[in-house]
Order: structure tokens, then sequence, then C-alpha cells
């Protein structure tokens, strides 16, 4: 049987227009865009085209679009950036402890280097209020991290609400965008962000690419230097077929983003509401409602998530854990248990993505495996 892939969250298949889109880049047009020759400035004007494709899409001046290479480092630049530049003015960053690794580690790394960070509560679904927000915020605040949607269960933040509070108080508001966009309409002028991070393997773009808005107002250190490259804000040659490609994804995903709405938050439904008419003892994590529409994060009673995914795997079904490795221990969700699951039982989520190339036969094969695996689980652990 042909594998079912349903962990779009995870990655998504390249786009056909984005890979054509790549293809010159790569041989005859392999030109380095700082080189001052024809071969140069054929990448530089590809890179061109690219910025102002990006900074339509997302309702930002084509200066405001740096090119990185993906998520963390668009994440790292952000953080470290605004905090470093800032420091003669505070220590203090407020941000969620439901938020990705990449904002998390990099918290800790400032902690280590003097700063103070918030980790604000949140409700069960996994939102933060913006009055937690304004009441966390003191003088010494520089920046804001909430990422617009989270990863593990798609729940989405009042990202609008916290940027009002982050501009009365003159903060900087970077927010995580990488689950979102292509997903969601994404425009950093009218959420009102300071900073936005994306990446380019989330909307069927190339790995390797990703971008960071920085509103033109907004001073960050440099992260990597040793070049002039992205008005130095980030030395290194840029990876031109990639972020070409890059931009013709999310090209393509804001053209048909209404359509491949629908299209997930119909397979999503179809998923959800399959399993639970066919399985008992199945829950649903994050918002019922404010949620990405491809997002379905789940536990089964006494079933193990671990051992869900191998038999789903086993099955040619593609999915992931809502538990993380780390030095070869499974750990719970830091998502889950911030939004106060039990470790037992957020060592049992699994995440279920559909995408908006999957099919309605996909999803209907995926309950029926879905529905064999948690019997057999529960029946070998009725034994043991
Ligand atoms: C919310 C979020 N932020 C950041 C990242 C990191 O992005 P990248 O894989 O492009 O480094 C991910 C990737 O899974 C993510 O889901």
């Amino acid at each position: 049987m042909k594998p079912i892939y349903l962990d779009n969250a995870a990655t998504t298949p390249l786009d056909s227009e984005a890979l054509r889109a790549m293809r010159p880049y790569f041989r005859q047009k392999f030109g380095n865009p700082s080189s001052i020759h024809p071969f140069g400035s054929d990448a530089r004007q590809a890179l061109d085209r690219a910025r102002e494709t990006i900074a339509r899409h997302i309702g930002a001046d084509y200066s405001e679009i740096v090119f990185t290479s993906g998520g963390t480092e668009s994440i790292n630049t952000a953080l470290l950036g605004v905090s470093l530049a800032r420091q003669p003015r505070g220590n203090h960053i407020v941000t969620l402890p439901t938020e990705h690794h990449a904002v998390l580690e990099v918290c800790a790394y400032l902690e280590r280097r003097g700063f103070e960070v918030s980790y604000l509560p949140v409700d069960p679904c996994g939102r933060v209020s913006p009055d937690a927000v304004r009441d966390a915020v003191t003088e010494k605040t520089v920046l804001i991290s909430i990422a617009h949607a989270n990863n593990e269960t798609g729940t989405l933040q009042p990202i609008a609400d916290i940027a009002r509070i982050a501009e009365e108080r003159g903060i900087c508001f970077h927010t995580d965008a990488v689950q979102s966009i292509g997903i969601l309409p994404v425009n950093a002028a009218r959420m009102g962000v300071g900073m936005l991070s994306a990446s380019a393997h989330k909307f069927h773009g190339p790995k390797g690419a990703g971008f960071l808005y920085i509103r033109k107002s907004i001073e960050i250190y440099p992260l990597l230097r040793g070049g002039p490259q992205e008005r130095n804000h980030r030395a290194g040659t840029e990876n031109v077929p990639a972020i070409v490609g890059m931009a013709k994804a999310l090209e393509r995903s804001a053209a048909a983003r209404a359509e491949a709405e629908t299209c997930m938050r119909g397979l999503r439904d179809r998923l959800w509401n399959g399993i639970r008419d066919r399985i008992t003892g199945a829950h649903l994590h994050g918002h019922p409602l404010e949620r990405l529409p491809g997002h379905l994060n789940i536990r089964f009673d006494g079933v193990s998530g671990q051992t869900l995914l191998i038999g789903l795997a086993l099955e040619g079904v593609a999915a992931s854990a809502g538990a993380a490795c780390a030095s070869g221990a499974l750990l719970p969700s830091h998502v889950l248990t911030a939004m106060g699951l039990p470790p037992e039982e957020a060592m049992n989520a699994v995440r279920l993505t559909p995408g908006r190339q999957n099919t309605l036969r996909e999803i209907d094969s995926a309950i029926r495996i879905i529905e064999r695996c948690v019997r057999r689980i529960r029946r070998c652990s009725k034994r043991a």
C-alpha cells in the first residue's frame, strides 16, 4: 500500500512549480549575487524578485525581508539580534513555555547571559491571555516572543492584541509564524508585529531556506558576520535556488490559500470524527476552534503514543510523536504539560497533520489503520 503522509507540520512536499523555478539557478544561472558581472546580476535579479514577492505577500517593504536558512535561524537572529541591540535599555523578555525549542533554547542561553525571562502561563487549550502579557511587561522588557500557531497543537494566539500592548510600551514583538504562513493569512503590517519568522519547507518550499521580517525601525545585531549580504543583517552567500523556490512556493500557497484551508479543515475534521466515532477514549488537545486547520493532536486512553506511532509507521501511516527524545530518554511534550496535562497523558499524544495534497481515501484508510492499531495495543496491554 502507498504510504499515507499525515505529518505536514513536520515538513511538506515540494511544490512542482517551486522546483521548476529553482532549476535554472543550480547550473545555467549559478552566479554569486554579490558579483558584478552578468552571472552575478542574473542571481541578484532573482533574489530581488523573490524578496519583492515575499514582501508583497506579507504586507512588508522590500527592505524588511532578510533571507535565512530556515525557521531556526530566523528565530535565533530575531531573539539574539534584538536582545543584544537593546541590552543597554533592559534585560527582560516575555515568552511562553509552549514555544518551539528554537525560542526556548535561545531564551535559556540569554538567561545564562544575565537576561530575565518570564514564561507566561497558558490555559488548558494553550492560549495566553493578552492581560497576562500586559501585566508581565516592565520598564526593562525589550522583547516579547510568542508564536502565531503552536507546532504541536496548532493553537493560535491573539497576536494582534499582544502586538497592540507591545506597541504601546515600545517593546519589540517577534512572532514565530513558521507553522501558520502559507496556511492562514499572515500580514506582518496588519498583525502589527515587529519581527516575524518563516520557513519555506512548511509551505511546500525547499528545506534550508527561510526569512525574517524586521520592521524598518528595528535595529538588530547580526548573528552571522563576515560580509555585507542582506544589508549587513546576515553575512554569507545567499542560497539563490532555495530562495527562488521559497518565493514561488509562497506565491502558489497564497493563490490557493482559501481553497487549501477548506480542504485541510475538511480532511482533519473527517479524520477526527472518524476516530471519535470508532474508537472509545480518544481525546483532542489544543483549542477546539482557534487552531490551524490541519492540526490534530490526540491521545487514546491506555495507548502509548510511541507504540502507536511505531504501529502506524509499520502500516504505512506517517505521523508525529507528542513526546521528545532527549539523551535517549522519552520526555512528555513540554507543550502539553504546560497546558496542564499530566506527564503520563502527555506521553500518549500523537500529532496527525493532513496537508492540501492528501485525499479523502487516504483519510478513510488512516482511520481504519488507527482503529486497528489502537485495538491491537489495548489487547496486548491487557494480556501483559
Ligand atoms: C513553530 C516552529 N518554529 C520553528 C521551527 C524550526 O524551523 P526550521 O525547521 O526551518 O529550522 C519549526 C519546525 O518544526 C516550527 O514548527
